[in-house]
């Protein structure tokens, strides 16, 4: 359930001015930081507030960590000695996972809470979680909580980096990250292109994310759904809104699938999974609309026969479903790396060609 008190403070905190540009400059300028500190955040708690050029320097950083993760020897020494604690208050595979392999990759100690054995089981709130969490000194959190805004309010309650695995129906920016990232390495440019995104948008944090992320790039946003599953302010996102599939998708550069998150509905939302399969469900017929190199994403976990066709989800030319998965792990190598570059005692090197 959206707690609408929290959502409302986390909109207040987006602008995360806890870092201020000038103060990271001066943090860099100290001996042993390099050159000038390319991340003006110290929090990575959601795409809106992001520049374009935050944008680039995030998905430029992340390119060089796809390469490193596709050689033999994979492990860096940037963040030697850091601890980061995966705090996930929601399932999770691939995020989780994804999360604790960029770390390990990056030389972290990495600790995974999953609250199925935490003490919040026995009662304990958010932020005394946070708190106790807090006094071991971890260098960065990764939080994922099913309340929109809770991961802002708890960025305020602690001394250390905090990044956003996903709030409530709120927002999820690696996941726009490794989406524009996957994108963009295909297609060779954000600007310009016509991305469709389709099915549960009211429900989706990746669809606000990559809202927030394309718009801020260039890119033509096109949201298709059932009128129950768009936001009542859909209109006012800067994007066009379609509830015909075929309409919707009609020369689309890139078609976006979303999960119908049932955990999410309070009530009824659609007739049945059979119908909506029928009118909304991604086949080759509907996809046939979309230009012909357009390419089929899907952030998982996917719910085939629901809102993708089996074979659609696979096809080997046009779905890059797998390439997200793995521009995943880069995408967070490069967002712990940059937000660790404000940590106390920061003694990497600031990454070249960012
Ligand atoms: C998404 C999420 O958790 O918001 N999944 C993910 O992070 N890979 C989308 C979803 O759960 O449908």
């Amino acid at each position: 359930m959206v707690n609408g008190f929290i959502a409302a403070r986390a909109r207040f905190l987006y602008d995360d001015s806890s870092m201020s540009a000038s103060r990271a400059a001066k943090t860099a300028e100290q001996p042993g930081h390099g050159s000038p500190v390319p991340f003006p955040h110290r929090h990575l708690l959601g795409i809106e507030g992001l520049s374009a050029q935050d944008i680039e320097i995030l998905l430029n950083r992340s390119d060089y960590y796809v390469d490193l993760n596709r050689a033999v020897e994979k492990k860096q020494t940037s963040l030697r000695g850091r601890t980061i604690i995966n705090l996930f208050f929601e399932n999770s595979t691939r995020t989780r996972t994804s999360f604790e392999l960029a770390g390990k990759r990056l030389g972290a100690d990495v600790i995974n809470m999953s609250v199925a054995t935490s003490s919040v089981k026995k009662g304990e709130t958010l932020i005394d979680t946070a708190i106790t969490l807090n006094a071991m000194h971890p260098d960065l959190l990764v939080v994922r909580h099913q309340d929109s805004g809770a991961v802002a309010l708890l960025a305020q309650k602690v001394g250390c980096g905090v990044i956003n695995g996903g709030d409530g129906s709120h927002e999820h920016p690696t996941q726009a990250l490794l989406d524009a990232l996957t994108i963009r390495r295909r297609k060779g440019r954000l600007e310009g292109l016509s991305v469709a995104i389709c099915g549960d948008i009211l429900h989706s944090r990746v669809a606000r994310s990559n809202i927030h992320l394309l718009n801020t790039m260039g890119a033509r946003v096109r949201l298709i759904a059932p009128p129950t599953l768009l936001p009542a302010y859909a209109d006012r996102l800067g994007v066009e809104v379609f509830h015909d599939m075929r309409k919707g998708l009609t020369d689309v550069d890139i078609v976006m699938m979303l999960r119908l998150q049932m955990e999410r509905f309070h009530g009824s939302f659609v007739p049945s999974t059979r119908e909506y399969f029928h009118f909304y469900g991604l086949d080759y017929e509907k996809l046939g609309f979309a230009k012909s190199d357009a390419l089929i994403m899907h952030p998982g976990p996917m719910n085939r026969g629901i809102e993708i066709d089996t074979e659609v989800a696979d096809d080997i030319h046009r779905s890059v479903i797998h390439e997200q998965v793995e521009m995943g792990v880069a995408v967070r190598m490069a967002c712990l790396e940059l937000l660790a570059q404000h940590l106390p005692n920061w003694r990497g090197t600031t990454p070249a060609g960012t």
